[in-house]
């Protein structure tokens, strides 16, 4: 509610493009948009000679709704067009300049990079895994990551990226729902100065699946682990012995690139089938197009590998258009507040890109931070991941970007795999805390839960109403969940994007935040129903009810409401074991913020919990009608208790 006064608030702000980037803009044509309005097959065949291909494609795009086929018949390698392609001309460039949380710097030249995925395919391929092999990426933010999908991609075996920070129980669920069999992982890995035991984690993980074959390991933090004879393989060995060059597989446009498990709104994360041809000419355009990429730019986006921002945009997307791309391993406030700062006058970053998330922790930290800093290298500056309040927006336009920098406020999804709805930097009014229009080719509309246009600025669901390259293909091996998700609110030719939006008298998007039971936890993606699977495999626990509770910082944060079981007692160690046992479970990401123990919670007539009044009362809000719930003095005690738990706070 906050958010949404203060968007109107401050939606009078505009600011132009400037001129002279304008000028020197990948993107300048005004024209652009109506060209892909008028020939939507048309402009995305003519980008698509942006990328490389080893044969031309029979037709652009075949739609039988909901399922869309982009480049039929065409083939493609996506590791020859990030790396291949660049030896010519680029080289001896810097592919990656990778920074770890101890201040160590490596760099792989584009040379190097080639010569090390080739290696590791080759190594791959050695251990027998063959094309349509789906192999888990279970490693933190350092180069090998991207030599593994890179790797993968050349050979053909789809990777399934799995976040570091999630638990050995979420490897193991996504390992067995994908039949990976394999898991590339390292030994351990610095945060906050403290080695993580990641090669531990993995095994516990293994131990839950079914038969993984080979466990290879990076050795990265040099921390005591036990390799498992047979099974476990150290990554220098392997690469030791590999042959640097390795053919490129023909993959054809639709075979699948990659898998990304993604939280929905059921207990268990889908997972999300990316194909190649569609995918890199989608990525490859909007990081060109949005980033404004030049030769000489140095690229820094603060994600995790482990998510698809990290995918499209830490590896495809620049890695195709050949920019030198910064890694960085550790946390932000390591050994101190500045460091992200740090590392943008270290190696003189012109493109940053965040998360909102990350903006409102600077802006608390205070503006003298980033002000101790030479920040002039940055020319063009980006957000993702949630939406971003306008004084935040405002705050990272004149901190960070010296008010000289345009913002990028780029809206988009792991389904949707590339952004789809952004500023183009040399051509849009920016407006704080919108992302403005969709991206040209890109057919968004607020709709009405009937599938009417939604007038006068009045908030709906976000659409998608036409397909674009890069969107997602599958749910992997779950038919009926692809439909049911995403393709069958208003009809198969619709996508349902999840999120709450309005849009504005020049056509502007507002993106309000998600509509279903995903929550964004500073910038992370996760479903209410995991987060209540999980409390309620604890045997003290009968019932929960998961909400995003409204959150200053983190956009929203975790809040449980719990219902124990007859002989269990409510006691504050309950509680804290109770948060432990999420976190262990899914990953400190998901750690409760609160948990309230409930009696009674707020139900229906028949039966059903009645989440939105829980969120309302968890954020202190309206809570509207009660008079038609079957139990309306639940919701009496559990304002009572939200207050206790509030003052317990302050
Ligand atoms: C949210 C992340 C507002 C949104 C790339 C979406 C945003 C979800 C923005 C997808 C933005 C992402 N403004 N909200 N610029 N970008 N979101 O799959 O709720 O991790 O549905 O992909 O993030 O999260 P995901």
């Amino acid at each position: 509610m906050a958010e949404t006064i203060e968007a109107s608030l401050k939606e009078q702000r505009r600011f132009e493009p400037f001129e002279e980037f304008a000028r020197q803009a990948n993107m300048n044509d005004p024209n652009v948009y109506k060209r892909a309005e008028d020939d939507l097959e048309g402009f995305w065949e003519e980008l698509a000679g942006n990328i490389d291909w080893y044969k031309k494609w029979d037709s652009v795009l075949n739609w039988e709704p909901p399922h869309a086929e982009w480049f039929t018949g065409g083939k493609l390698n996506a590791s020859y067009n990030c790396l291949d392609r660049h030896i010519e001309k680029r080289g001896d460039k810097t592919a990656i300049l990778w920074e770890g949380e101890m201040g160590e710097v490596r760099t792989y030249t584009y040379r190097e990079l080639l010569d090390a995925t080739g290696r590791f395919a080759n190594a791959l391929k050695g251990l027998g895994i063959k094309k349509g092999d789906i192999v888990t990426i279970y490693l933190p933010m350092i180069p090998e990551a991207a030599i593994a999908m890179l790797a993968c991609a050349r050979i053909g075996a789809p990777h399934s990226v799995v976040f570091a920070g999630f638990s050995a129980d979420a490897l193991a669920q996504r390992m067995n729902d994908a039949q990976s069999k394999f898991v590339i992982t390292c030994d351990g890995y610095s945060r906050r100065g403290k080695v993580l035991d990641h090669k531990g984690k993995t095994d516990e993980g293994v131990a839950k699946t079914g038969d993984v074959e080979k466990v290879i390991v990076v050795k990265h933090a040099d921390n005591d682990i036990v390799m498992q004879p047979g099974r476990d393989i150290w990554w220098h060995e392997l690469l030791g012995s590999a042959e640097p060059s390795c053919e490129p597989e023909l993959m054809d446009s639709e075979d699948m690139l990659f898998l990304m498990y993604t939280s929905g709104t059921t207990g268990m994360p889908k997972g999300v089938v990316h194909t190649t041809g569609g995918y890199m000419v989608g990525t490859h355009v909007t990081a060109n197009w949005i980033f404004d990429l030049k030769e000489n730019d140095v690229y820094w986006c603060t994600a995790d590998v482990g998510w698809i921002t990290g995918h499209s945009y830490i590896v495809y997307g620049p890695l195709s258009n050949g920019s030198t791309v910064v890694m960085y391993e550790g946390a932000p406030d390591y050994p101190d507040k500045d460091r992200f700062w740090k590392i943008v006058e270290k190696h003189r970053v012109t493109i940053f890109y965040t998360a909102p998330t990350a903006i409102r922790v600077f802006m608390k930290w205070g503006q003298e931070i980033p002000a101790q800093h030479d920040l002039s290298s940055l020319r063009l500056i980006g957000s993702v991941g949630e939406p971003i309040n306008p004084s935040a927006w405002l705050w990272y336009y004149e901190n960070i970007g010296g008010s000289r920098c345009p913002l990028v406020d780029t809206w988009w999804q792991t389904e949707t795999g590339m952004v789809l709805i952004t500023p183009l930097p040399g051509l849009t009014t920016l407006k704080p805390g919108s992302a403005t229009k969709p991206f040209p080719g890109i057919k968004a509309a607020v709709l009405d839960d009937s599938g009417n246009q939604v007038a006068g600025g009045q908030g709906g669901n976000l659409a998608i109403q036409a397909p674009w390259p890069g969107m997602i293909r599958a749910v992997y091996q779950d038919e009926k969940r692809f439909i049911d998700t995403y393709w069958s609110k208003w009809g198969v030719g619709t996508y349902f994007s999840g999120d709450g939006a309005r849009q504005d008298e020049d056509g502007c998007f507002w993106v309000l935040g998600r509509v279903d039971d995903v929550i964004k936890v500073a910038g992370h993606r996760l479903g209410t129903m995991e987060i209540e699977s999980s409390l309620v495999s604890h045997p003290a626990v009968a019932e929960a009810a998961v909400v995003g509770m409204y959150d200053e910082l983190k956009g929203e944060a975790i809040f449980c409401y719990v219902t124990l079981e007859g002989t269990a007692i409510e006691s504050e160690e309950l509680r804290k074991e109770l948060v432990g046992h999420v976190a262990n479970e899914i990953g400190s990401i998901a750690r409760p913020k609160g948990i309230v123990f409930a009696d009674d919670l707020p139900k229906t007539r028949s039966g059903k919990i009645m989440r939105r009044i829980l969120k309302a009362i968890a954020d202190g809000t309206d809570v509207g009608n009660i008079t038609t719930l079957q139990n309306p003095e639940a919701v009496e005690v559990l304002k009572r208790k939200l207050e206790e738990f509030n003052s317990g706070l302050g």
